[in-house]
């Protein structure tokens, strides 16, 4: 089988890349990515030198490359995307083109070339937020009430995938998925921020008033549920997969962080809001695990402290990433608040 990744040299490209080499090593992965701020080829070292893996840099906004590359594909997992919601806020045209223009070509091409399955990669920021305190989860039913210029345009591409489904028959599946961390995190996004600044010695920005809630999922177990959803996943299908049974406010998630790397509470600054925030996400899984047995295999602590270690043992690709750009980002982003 052939399988077209796009965005695979980002946080979860990269970490479904690794897995489905190691586990299904008679597949060819041909990963396409334009390789932006975010696309790192580091993540994929241990694997670039297969004869089965290949590289492809392109814009998913570049029909012709796509084409090019796609010819003889299988199945394409479609991941590329502008990701982070704060610089959504910065700069929303660049989300507008890549998520829905580039999610429109990727279908285009898809319906030429002739796929399996067209798999897209979404977000459980598409339903909007739940109130806090309240005992409501998203699921596959939920009404889409998107906020932010990321969650509008991540919406729109899964409002254009069941379109392509609908009107030219395109093979689809969709994930929703909340909030991923563990190794190859970009650490512009809270857990990947909050560790390394840490590692750092330096303070935790925390959006005020730090009760909103998020609901996590280690990564590896994100990767596991798009691999089944792909091998037993019914054509057509969305699922919803998030990691967490019961709520926790973003303020407990860092101090969690602090308490497992001997900091104290000190290491937290509280800052200024981010507009337009979604107070509460929380997920119900269970069509994912009553239809294809999915459920996430370690829990929070378990899962930030492999984070931990891996951030630690991993200095040098953070240090590398924490430089030039993303000091400029962070200087517009925390400058004046920290
Ligand atoms: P990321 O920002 O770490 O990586 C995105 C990748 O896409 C990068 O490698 C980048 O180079 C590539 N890319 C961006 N624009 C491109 C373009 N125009 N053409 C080709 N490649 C391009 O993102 P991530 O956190 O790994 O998220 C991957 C996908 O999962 C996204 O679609 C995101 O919406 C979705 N998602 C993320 C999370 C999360 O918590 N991170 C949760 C649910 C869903
Ligand atoms: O829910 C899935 C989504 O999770 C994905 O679709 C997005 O791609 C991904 O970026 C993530 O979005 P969030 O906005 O929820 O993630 P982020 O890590 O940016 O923020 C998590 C929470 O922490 C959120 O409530 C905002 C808060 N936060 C974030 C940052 C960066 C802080 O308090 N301080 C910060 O510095």
């Amino acid at each position: 089988m052939k399988l077209f990744v796009t965005g695979g040299a980002g946080f979860i490209g990269s970490n479904f890349i690794l897995y489905w080499m190691k586990h299904h090593p008679e597949d060819r992965v041909v990963n396409y990515d334009a390789l932006t701020y975010a696309g790192n080829l580091e993540n994929l070292r241990e694997i670039e030198h297969l004869p089965q893996y290949q590289f492809v840099k392109g814009d998913i906004c570049d029909r012709a490359t796509v084409l090019e590359a796609m010819r003889g594909t299988d199945v394409v997992v479609h991941f590329a995307a502008e990701s982070h919601v704060d610089r959504s806020i910065m700069h929303p045209s660049a989300f507008v083109h890549t998520n829905v223009l580039g999610t429109q070509v990727l279908l285009d091409c898809a319906k030429e070339v002739g796929i399996r399955r067209f798999h897209h990669i979404s977000t459980d920021e598409v339903f909007g937020t739940l109130e806090l305190g309240s005992a409501e989860k998203f699921n596959e039913q939920t009404p889409y009430a998107p906020h932010s210029p990321y969650s509008a345009s991540k919406a729109g591409s899964d409002h254009l995938v069941r379109a392509y489904a609908d009107t030219y028959g395109l093979p689809i599946s969709i994930t929703n998925c909340s909030n991923n961390y563990g190794p190859y995190q970009f650490p512009e996004k809270l857990m990947g921020l909050a560790i390394t600044n840490l590692l750092e010695g330096k303070k935790v920005p925390v959006y005020s008033p730090g009760s909103q809630v998020r609901d996590w999922l280690y990564v590896e177990d994100h990767v596991r549920a798009i691999e089944l959803v792909l091998q037993k996943g019914a054509e057509g299908s969305t699922y919803c997969i998030g990691g967490m049974n019961q709520d926790i406010s973003n303020l407990d998630v860092v101090k969690m962080i602090i308490s497992i790397m001997g900091f104290k509470d000190e290491m937290i600054e509280i800052v200024g809001d981010r507009p337009g925030h979604d107070v509460r996400y929380a997920i119900d899984w269970s069509k994912i695990h009553t239809e294809l047995g999915w459920s996430p295999s370690v829990t929070l602590e378990q899962g930030l402290k492999k984070t931990i270690d891996w951030f630690a043992d991993h200095q040098e690709w953070w240090q590398s990433i924490k430089t030039g750009a993303y000091l400029d980002y962070y200087e517009v982003q925390y400058g004046e608040r920290i």
